[in-house]
């Protein structure tokens, strides 16, 4: 999509979706991607209709400049978009990183809080509007497509703001973001500050407006809406909400919210609703970062009828309890059809019905796992084959792999772990106590991959129902103020969390490559 045409299908009833999981979203602690995940992301966010992709922040380090390189490269229809500061060299780092994308764009901000000019900047309001007219005009020495935000914009005087909306388009800025970039606005006041800037600055009707709200109050989707009603005609959100702090709006559930509720919000968007399900998957296995259960939209509770009130109501008439329906975000009723006995064809469709497009290896790597998960599970459910798959992807290049395990527990202890690791491709075994299983398992881990980082957070619970469900263990760890989390499966609870814990491990692995790169970065 041309910058013309972005503005065009921006106007009346049609919202630009401009998705910032791999910026924004990968700011948020323990959300780290690798480079390979966040090309799988991109890649899906593209099939799925998202307007604006938003790959990183280019100068904060080597690796991040190579994603967004990379993502502008490959990216076949939505508009790629690389963050950049005030500063000269992050917007020729930006221009740089998205120059080969079909339809590039550089997204330049600056407060303009009282609050931030004063403490974070050290700028009076006449430097900072000098820095918005000279970055945005460096940034359109480079690329046709600028977008300027004003951070902290909903904490910002009124008439300050018009100053620098009006100077960042007359500089050539073609979108202009203002930002709740700490989740303090109300969408009453929201409204009202789009419905004024537009009003007051003559040039506006030359930029698209954006909104950009982060969840500090549970306010972003409510005040994205609202910002949606004062006139902006794109909506910077995440999927699955993730972001700085409480994160941002999620994409989700403000697309679902547009669509179940057309009547009173008359707005259309490009995404394909029915994708929303696996985009949401295929992040929280990227991230390792978990969906809550009763997440709107995507959450595994979301459309699930517990009570016998409710699931009687449904039985009469789906409409009784249900707005919309699991099919149309492309959530398909848990089923119970695969087992030792299913083939790699009908493997093969169970995946496509569950919305993933795998390439010859990774379905022969995905259908063994499969087949050695139906040896030890009677049934088979979906969220097990989708947890199998996930946990493929999202490990397919880790440097440190579980291959065996072996664990003597009960009321005798202490209980003892042999251990197997597969480090860079060479085979190392240990053996190791512990109090506990769990703890001697650990124990093995650190002996063969010694660290300093600490556990923060072990937590376990089953995929589905039943004793032989296979477990899902979280493990957080921390090292130097970072932290990240990994996740594990198997239907042994122990294996899971040795699984769990090298994935955090891995993560750890990759967050010091980056940091590395950073503290090079000019
Ligand atoms: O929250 C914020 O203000 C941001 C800007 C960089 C757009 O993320
Ligand atoms: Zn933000």
């Amino acid at each position: 999509m041309t910058t013309d045409t972005a503005q065009a299908q921006a106007s009346a009833d049609r919202v630009l979706i401009f998705d910032t999981t791999l910026r924004d979203g990968e700011q948020c602690p323990g959300a780290t991607m690798t480079f390979e995940e966040k090309l799988e992301v991109a890649d899906f966010l593209d099939a799925m209709g998202v307007d604006i992709i938003e790959a990183g922040f280019p100068i904060a380090s080597e690796g991040d400049f190579e994603a967004v390189a990379a993502v502008a490269k490959r990216v076949k229809r939505a508009v790629v978009a690389g963050l950049a500061r005030a500063g000269d060299n992050d917007i020729d780092r930006a221009g740089e990183a998205v120059k080969h994308a079909k339809f590039p764009r550089i997204h330049t901000f600056l407060s303009t809080s009282p609050v931030h000019m004063k403490w974070k900047l050290q700028k009076t309001p006449e430097e900072v509007l000098a820095m918005v007219a000279r970055s945005v005009t460096r940034a359109r020495n480079l690329v046709d497509d600028v977008e300027w935000s004003a951070e902290d914009g909903t904490r910002t005087e009124i008439d300050f703001l018009c100053k620098c909306v009006e100077t960042a388009i007359k500089a050539g800025a073609t979108t202009i973001n203002l930002p709740d970039t700490v989740g303090y606005t109300t969408p009453d006041e929201y409204f009202a500050m789009f419905k004024t800037v537009r009003e007051r600055v003559p040039n506006s009707d030359k930029a698209v407006f954006s909104v950009h709200c982060h969840n500090d109050l549970g306010l972003a989707v409510a005040n994205t809406l609202a910002g949606v009603r004062g006139g902006a005609r794109q909506i910077e959100c995440t999927i699955n909400g993730i972001g700085e702090r409480a994160g941002n709006a999620a994409l989700e559930e403000v697309v679902m919210a547009i669509k179940t509720r057309n009547d009173v919000l008359p707005y259309a968007t490009g995404i394909d609703a029915t994708m929303l399900s696996r985009a949401s998957k295929l992040v929280a296995a990227a991230t390792n970062f978990p969906v809550q259960y009763n997440k709107a939209i995507v959450g595994r509770n979301a459309f699930a009828h517990e009570s016998g009130i409710h699931q009687d109501g449904m039985l009469k008439h789906t409409q009784t309890y249900e707005i919309m329906t699991p099919e149309s975000v492309g959530m398909g009723k848990t089923s119970l059809v695969m087992g030792k006995h299913s083939g790699r064809n009908a493997f093969r469709s169970k995946l496509k019905e569950l919305g993933y497009e795998l390439g010859d290896n990774q379905l022969e790597d995905a259908f063994n796992r499969f087949k050695a998960l139906a040896d030890r599970k009677k049934h088979v459910y979906d969220e097990d084959i989708e947890a199998l798959v996930d946990e493929g992807m999202a490990h397919a290049h880790d440097r440190m792999k579980v291959v065996a395990l072996t664990v003597i527990a009960g009321t005798m202890g202490p209980q003892s772990a042999t251990l197997t690791l597969d480090i860079d491709g060479k085979q190392h075994t240990v053996q190791s106590t512990g109090n506990g299983p769990v703890d001697a398992t650990f124990n093995a881990i650190k002996a063969l991959v010694p660290h300093e980082a600490k556990l923060q957070l072990y937590q376990v619970s089953a995929v589905t129902e039943g004793t032989d469900a296979q477990a899902e263990v979280s493990v957080r760890l921390e090292e130097g103020g970072r932290a990240v989390t990994g996740k594990g499966h198997d239907t042994d609870t122990l294996v899971a969390s040795a699984r769990a814990y090298l994935a955090s491990l891995n993560k750890l692995m990759v967050k010091r490559q980056k940091i590395a790169g950073a503290q090079q970065a000019p």
